[in-house]
This record gives structure tokens, sequence and C-alpha cells, in this order.
């Protein structure tokens, strides 16, 4: 396995993240829980190992290289087991590398986290121009985390490290990065959320500093080709003085090279199939009486952070027309929509949660009945096991947002068909559909009639279309899971590294 034997990673490895691997909690039920949780000395501390997604992949390739991880410590427990440093070795129990938790105030988290980055570049990058909220002193705060995390890394980077950055919480950091590590010290980052156009870009508040923040990187990753050239647009747009070179797809700015490159992420496909096959079917039985779901209907599937741009509204629309023309569905078609509050201090959050659920409650009046609920609506907590029972049994899986970077759920419910069967229907919107386009049902989530005729084509498909789709689909989801997205990533990363080296770097 390339990802554990040390060599993928050219030198020692530093993570920034905002999200941390690891968080301890205090937990007065720390005896008797199960799942991912693991006693530490303090018994009343549990610590939550990484479970899924980016987060368990990159795990073990710091932990081969020795690296860091620096990420936000959020959790109550997370400093009174770390050292004055907020540093502690993980995993608990086999120590192979430092955990660092950057410790922030109450006003830094409000106005970093739910500031700056989930009420500006969210929106924008998203773009959702009309939901940004510039309030005074966040990209001041924004500028003050990435210092704090930039000073971090500086403490830990050596001539050969590789820092890799992640996502839109540090826009700023990667140019700080730079200014602080030795020459030969590669610094990268991935930009995990869609990169906006020039006409979204110009309003973005600090948008030149974020430009010229991003540009600190040897190396910059987005998912897909359209936000590469997006992200050149608004270089060659609102940067004087940047050079762009739209062939190697590179940008030579205050003295500096960076090569941007499309490297779409995937899933861990063999795990999500290997759970599928695991499922327990009494666990997914107590799931459905759970949930008053009969065992015998056709089952739509919704899995989604609660946030505006997943198209929920949409989809519920597209729901509601399917059962106005379909009167002999009620009664056998339930859609399942799981839904997980996420970023609730922010109110066009809250405003979107109560529109989400005010909807179902009037579409389940208008068409329910004593023994039928047409949409089964939770904000629960589900299993990974749950998850992977739902994703498997489920006729068709509805992911339809309006705008996504990628969407991680279309692949895993892909990766979970383990049965050939079942009928993914994917909007447009999604960075996913770039790969996965042709061979889902299609849908602008914005065209009501459209999308319901597209839920009817799912329901309806013929057994061998749908067996022919979805192991084209598992083809191209397994090809690209997340192990190759990490070798591709790692692969230009050591490119970069040796050039800097070439060049004297040294
Ligand atoms: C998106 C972002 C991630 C983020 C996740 C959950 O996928 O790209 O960086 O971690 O949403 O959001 P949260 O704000 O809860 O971390």
């Amino acid at each position: 396995d390339s990802r554990s034997d040390g060599s993928v990673c050219p030198g020692s490895l530093i993570v920034v993240s905002n999200r941390q691997p690891y968080r301890h909690e205090y937990d007065s039920e720390a005896e008797d829980s199960g799942g991912g949780d693991r006693s530490t000395d303090t018994s009343s501390i549990t610590v939550d190992e990484p479970t899924g997604g980016l987060t368990a992949g990159l795990d073990p390739v710091v932990q081969a290289s020795e690296g860091t991880w620096i990420a936000w410590g959020d959790g109550e427990a997370d400093f009174d087991v770390a050292d004055d440093d907020g540093c502690i070795g993980v995993p608990p129990g086999d120590e192979s590398y430092t955990l660092q938790r950057i410790d922030l105030s109450e006003e830094a988290v409000d106005s970093y986290y739910y500031g700056f980055s989930n009420r500006v570049l969210w929106p924008l990058c998203h773009g959702f121009v009309d939901l940004v909220e510039n309030r005074s002193n966040d990209f001041e705060w924004y500028r003050t985390v990435n210092e704090r995390f930039a000073d971090a890394v500086a403490e830990h980077a050596e001539p050969d490290s590789v820092v890799w950055v992640q996502d839109y919480h540090f826009g700023l950091a990667p140019r700080m990065i730079r200014e602080s590590v030795p020459r030969s010290t590669t610094v990268a980052q991935f930009w995990h959320i869609p990169w906006p156009t020039p006409a979204s870009f110009q309003h973005c508040p600090g948008g030149r500093a974020i430009l010229e923040g991003l540009l600190g990187n040897d190396l910059l990753g987005f998912h897909i080709d359209r936000y590469v050239e997006r992200f050149l647009d608004c270089v060659e747009r609102y940067l004087p003085g940047a050079d762009v070179d739209r062939t190697q797809r590179t940008v030579a700015y205050g003295g500096g090279t960076t090569r941007i490159v499309a490297t779409p992420m995937g899933v861990d496909a063999p795990t999500h199939d290997e759970n599928a096959r695991a499922v327990d079917s009494d666990q997914l039985s107590s799931l459905f009486d759970r949930y008053d779901i009969s065992r015998e209907n056709v089952i739509g599937l919704g899995v989604d952070r609660l946030d505006y741009s997943k198209g929920i509204p949409e989809r519920l629309a597209a729901i509601e027309r399917l059962l106005e023309r379909n009167p002999g569905w009620h009664g056998e078609f339930t859609f399942l929509q799981t839904a997980t509050p996420s970023r609730t201090d922010i109110d066009a959050y809250q405003r979107h949660g109560d529109l989400v659920r005010s909807e179902v409650t009037r579409i389940n009046r208008r068409f329910g009945t004593d023994d039928w609920e047409p949409i089964v609506y939770t904000e629960d907590y589900l299993s990974n096991e749950e998850l992977s029972g739902l994703y498997r049994r489920a006729d068709l899986m509805v992911v339809s947002p309006l705008v996504d970077g990628m969407n991680l759920v279309a692949q895993e419910y892909v990766a979970a068909s383990v049965d050939g069967d079942g009928v993914l229907v994917l909007s447009e919107g999604t960075g996913a559909h770039d790969r996965l386009g042709s061979h889902a049902l299609t849908i602008d989530p914005t065209d009501v009639d459209g999308f319901a005729s597209q839920l009817e084509a799912a329901v309806t498909m013929a057994p061998r279309e749908g067996q022919h789709r979805m192991n084209t689909l598992r083809n191209r989801v397994f090809d690209g899971d997340l192990e190759w997205w990490m070798e591709t990533q790692f692969d230009w990363i050591r490119r970069v590294h040796a050039d800097k080296r070439r060049d004297g770097g040294n």
C-alpha cells in the first residue's frame, strides 16, 4: 500500500486544516461508549478518531512521514491533554506524529470561521453573492488566524518539509508560510470548494490579498478544470503584475511560480464497498422501524449537510411534483432525507433550515395519510454502518446541489451500491458531474419539471439499464478513488519539490 510506505511524501509532511483529525472530549459515559471512541488515561476523556473522508485518508500519510498536523482545537478537552503549545502525539497509544492544536478565542472563531470563511468565502465561491455578509473585523481576524497557523508551520518546517494546506479557511496563510520557511520547503494547497467566476470574485473583500496569498503556494489544486480556468481568469483580471501561462497552468508572481492543477477528489471506495457488503439486515430493519418506513417501498435517499448550496428545497419541490403527477405511487414511494445541521450560528443557515423543515411538513400534510409519509426527514446522527445500509438499500439517490465543489456523497453511494442496482440522480452543478454525469441521471435542480421527470425515470428504469449505468459509475468511482487522488497530489508535490531543488531552492 503506497499510502503507508513512507515514500509517498518526499519530506516530512505538515498538514494544515481547520478541522482536526483527532478530537478529545469529556464524556461521562466514557466507560460504556463503544464505536470509534477509545479511552485515554484520563477516564473521563475520550478521543474521536478519523472515520472517513480526507482526514482518514491523510492520517496514515502523516503517520508514515512522522510529520505534523496543525488544526483548530475546538473540543473542550483538547487542551487538557496537550502540552503548553497545544501539541499531542497521535494516534493515541501509537504516537507517530504531532497534532498541534491552535486555540482560538470565541471572538476569533466568530470572525474567522463563522465570519470571513463562512459568511464571505463560502457563499461567494458557491455563487451566492447575495448571501455574502461583510462584517467589519472579520477579514482582519481571518488574517490574524491565518498568521497564527503560518507561525505554527514555521516552527515545524525544515528544508525538505512539504506543507500541505487544506481549503478556503487559509487563503492568506500560504504566502505568510512561504516568507517564513526555507526556500526549499514545498508549500501546496488544495481548495476543496468551487472557485468563482470573476463576476462573483469582484465582490470579495480582500480579494487581491487572497490571490496573493494563494500564489504563495508552489502548487495549488482544485477539483476540476473549470475552477482552474476561473482562478486564472481572476488572477489575470485582478492581480496586475502576475504572469499567467495558460498552457503550462502556472502563474509567476512576487518572485515565485505557482502551478495550478485539477485533481478531482474521490472517496475511499474499497472501504465503502466492504462496509456495504457487511451490512446487517437487522440493523437496517430497525432503522426502517424507527422512521416508520415500509420495507417494501421504493426508497429515494438524500444525505446532506444542511447547507443552502445543497439544493434541498429544489429537491423537495421536485418530489412534490412527482407526487402530483403520480397518484398511483402514493403509499409506495418514500423519500428519506437526512440532514446534518451545520454552521447554525449563521442566519442564512438558520433561515434555510427553517425553510427545509417547513416545506417537508407542508408536503407531508398535503399528501400524507395515516400510515404513510412521503418524506421522512431527520437531523439525527446516523452511524457509518447505518449509512452504508441505506446506500445499499436505496433505489435512487438524489444529489441536487445548486453548486458543489465535488460532492463525495454521490461517490459514496456508488461505491456502496454493491448489488449493482440503484440509480444516481445528479446535479450538473456538482464537480462530481464532470466525471460521472453521463452515466447518472442529470438534473438542473432549478428546473422542477425536468427534475421530476428524471425522478420518474429513476423509479421506472429498466433493471438492465440501471445495472449498466451503475457498473460504469462504479468503475469511474473506483478508478478515481481517494487513494488515486492522494497519489496524484503527491506526484505533483514530488515534481514541484524536485524542480525547486534543481532550480537551486536549497
Ligand atoms: C466542506 C468544506 C470542508 C468542511 C466541511 C464541513 O466540505 O470544504 O472544509 O470541513 O464542508 O463544514 P464545517 O464548517 O463543519 O467544517
